[in-house]
């Protein structure tokens, strides 16, 4: 049989991989994508070891619109609840199932875990330390919003978590693209993730920078941020909403970037890391960018389960 293709870090594509998900997830999203089932005949096994609203209901969708049949799994529904290892459940659900799409509550470790076969591809719906299907959306949204990825200048303000990392990741890939990180000091992007943006960047011609201030806020198309405490988690230092207060997105900020928009990953918490009247202002597409988790999973279903857009597995 032949091997399939995995989903586990932006790391993990080439440029050429990456441009495709994200136009493909354009696609979908404008509707030209076809109204074919390239899933049609597989069964995608969905596994949600933490909350989702979006993630989960995408990749379920977009599995079922494929044409796949589908089988959900919570926290508490594997005997991995008991004790069965990671290596073990991947052996056994990758006779079974073509996809698994996989929320963890570690680091990426357990992903390549149930990965370690060739049978069952293994997409990463988030773990501690990336959140690359939500890169994949962000950048669909601003290809859809911006007609290009390109030259587009993103203020990603808040903790550098997951979708910091992801998008770190992605968008230091796009010739001309630039991503300015406003961050706490203690809650900044991991250096391994800005050295691996500037070994792309320097290659593209992208530029990523993290300071711990939002003083001299540079001219922006994009002002992203995202929930200060991602599926609930709590933070090390007891004073952090102190240290986070700054870097609230609100209208004195947005005024500080005129023309830019406002993305958010959501779920928001209003009146904590952004305004309301921000996020429901006219500059927001936080709620296209939401929609666009379902268009850029079908993308990402599409591209583990068959051979598109050349070179990989068929089912
Ligand atoms: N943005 C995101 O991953 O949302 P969910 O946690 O609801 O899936």
């Amino acid at each position: 049989m032949t091997e399939r293709r995995h989903l586990i870090s932006i790391d993990d594509l080439s440029d050429d991989q990456l441009r495709w998900l994200v136009q493909r997830g354009a696609e979908y999203s404008r509707g030209s994508a076809g109204a074919d089932q390239p899933l049609s005949g597989a069964v995608v096994g969905v596994l949600f070891r933490k909350t989702s609203t979006r993630t989960r209901t995408a990749f379920s969708a977009g599995a079922l619109r494929l044409g796949a049949g589908l089988i959900t799994y919570g926290p508490n529904d594997l005997q991995l609840a008991t004790g069965e290892s990671v290596e073990d459940t991947g052996a056994v659900l990758s006779g079974m199932l073509d996809v698994l799409v996989a929320r963890t509550v570690g680091p990426e470790s357990e992903l390549r875990a149930y990965a370690a076969q060739k049978r069952m591809s293994v997409i990463n719906a988030m773990s501690a330390v990336e959140h690359p299907t939500q890169a994949l959306a962000d950048l669909t949204t601003i290809l859809r919003h911006f007609g290009r990825v390109e030259g587009v200048r993103v203020l990603y303000v808040g903790e550098g978590n997951n979708t910091a990392s992801a998008l770190t990741l992605a968008l230091s890939r796009y010739p001309g693209a630039e991503l300015h990180l406003r961050t706490p000091a203690e809650y900044g992007v991991e250096q391994r993730y800005l050295d691996q943006a500037a070994v792309s960047a320097r290659r593209s011609g992208a530029r990523v920078e993290q300071r711990h201030d939002v003083s001299d806020l540079p001219a922006v198309d994009v002002v992203y941020t995202t929930r200060w405490q991602t599926t609930g988690s709590t933070k090390p230092t007891p004073d952090w909403r102190t240290e986070f207060a700054p870097f609230q997105v609100n209208e004195a900020l947005m005024a500080a970037c005129p023309g830019a928009v406002f993305m958010h990953d959501l779920p928001a918490h209003r009146g904590e890391e952004v305004t309301g009247a921000v996020l429901d202002g006219p500059d927001s597409i936080a709620f296209a960018q939401a929609e666009n988790k379902y268009h850029s999973a079908r993308a990402v279903l599409e591209w583990c389960a068959t051979d598109r857009p050349s070179g990989g597995a068929g089912l």
